[in-house]
């Protein structure tokens, strides 16, 4: 592993994490979307840790966390983010959400809005499940329960993915691949319920009034453009930035465009 895994109680579970970079620089926390880790940041940590004090950590149950006694939900989700800024002393930080990790901050900034120096809204959106979308996470949780994780890993590859990742970043694909499998089956079910129950957010936009940056991959087919561009329509600053040639994971599929976009955000707002 690049960087070093760190461990602390949070919540009651462990959470697992790096924190690299500049101590007494600004924090700059990363949240992976599902089913994956924080190890889908290395790019990024690699790009601010001169600079920043990037941290990244693993979701509950996702990645080297534990899962905890308790129900996943996306409001249990944020109060483990508040609580990890609380035992890392981090008094405010810019929070980077992508997809998952964008519902558990914009659900976290509702709670304490003090957290927050900044976000950046990732391959995400605002809205809660349609009937079908909940209706296929329910249907997608009995598959699995019933077959395992193999063909859900192969199904959710081709959504993720843009057209051209599949020949151009062939590594960044296997390595999800990987993650998707490594994933308890049990996490992935209850992390699926979780979705499907989250409420809404759109409506708390426009108390946002700290700059926001929001980036789309231009072949997201999760969280696509127009979705972006809702959010941003919400939020008093904010500016939305197309990754070209990226799917849903803008991240890992466009990351020397993304950690440009994410530098110049920084430097603009945290001066
Ligand atoms: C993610 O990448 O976190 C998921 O696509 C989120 C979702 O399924 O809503």
């Amino acid at each position: 592993m690049k960087f070093k895994e760190r461990k602390i109680t949070v919540n009651y579970h462990q959470v697992s994490y790096f924190d690299e970079g500049q101590r007494q620089a600004l924090p700059v926390v990363f949240i992976h979307g599902f089913p994956f880790s924080k190890a889908m940041w290395s790019n990024q940590l690699e790009a601010l840790k001169k600079d920043y004090r990037p941290i990244a950590y693993d979701v509950r149950g996702h990645g080297q966390s534990d899962s905890g006694q308790v129900d996943f939900s996306i409001d249990l989700f944020a109060d483990d983010l508040l609580a990890l800024l609380d035992e890392l002393n981090i008094p405010k930080a810019v929070v980077c959400g992508l997809s998952m990790g964008g519902y558990i901050v914009l659900n976290a900034i509702q709670k304490q809005p003090s957290r927050f120096a900044g976000l950046v809204l990732t391959d995400t959106q605002c809205g809660a499940d349609t009937s079908e979308g909940r209706d296929k996470r329910m249907k997608t949780i009995a598959f699995i329960k019933k077959n395992g994780l193999e063909v859900y890993a192969d199904e959710s590859l081709k959504n993720l993915f843009a057209e051209q990742s599949f020949q151009m970043h062939m590594e960044e694909v296997e390595f999800i691949h990987q993650t998707i499998l490594a994933t308890p089956t049990e996490v992935v079910c209850r992390t699926l319920q979780a979705l499907a129950d989250r409420k809404e957010t759109c409506s708390y936009l426009p108390k946002i009034n700290i700059p926001v940056c929001i980036m789309v991959g231009e072949e997201d087919r999760i969280t696509p453009l127009p979705m972006a561009e809702k959010m941003a329509a919400g939020i008093r600053e904010a500016h939305v930035v197309v990754v070209k040639g990226a799917g849903h994971l803008s991240s890992l599929e466009g990351s020397d465009q993304f950690n440009r976009i994410l530098i110049n955000f920084l430097e603009a707002n945290n001066s």
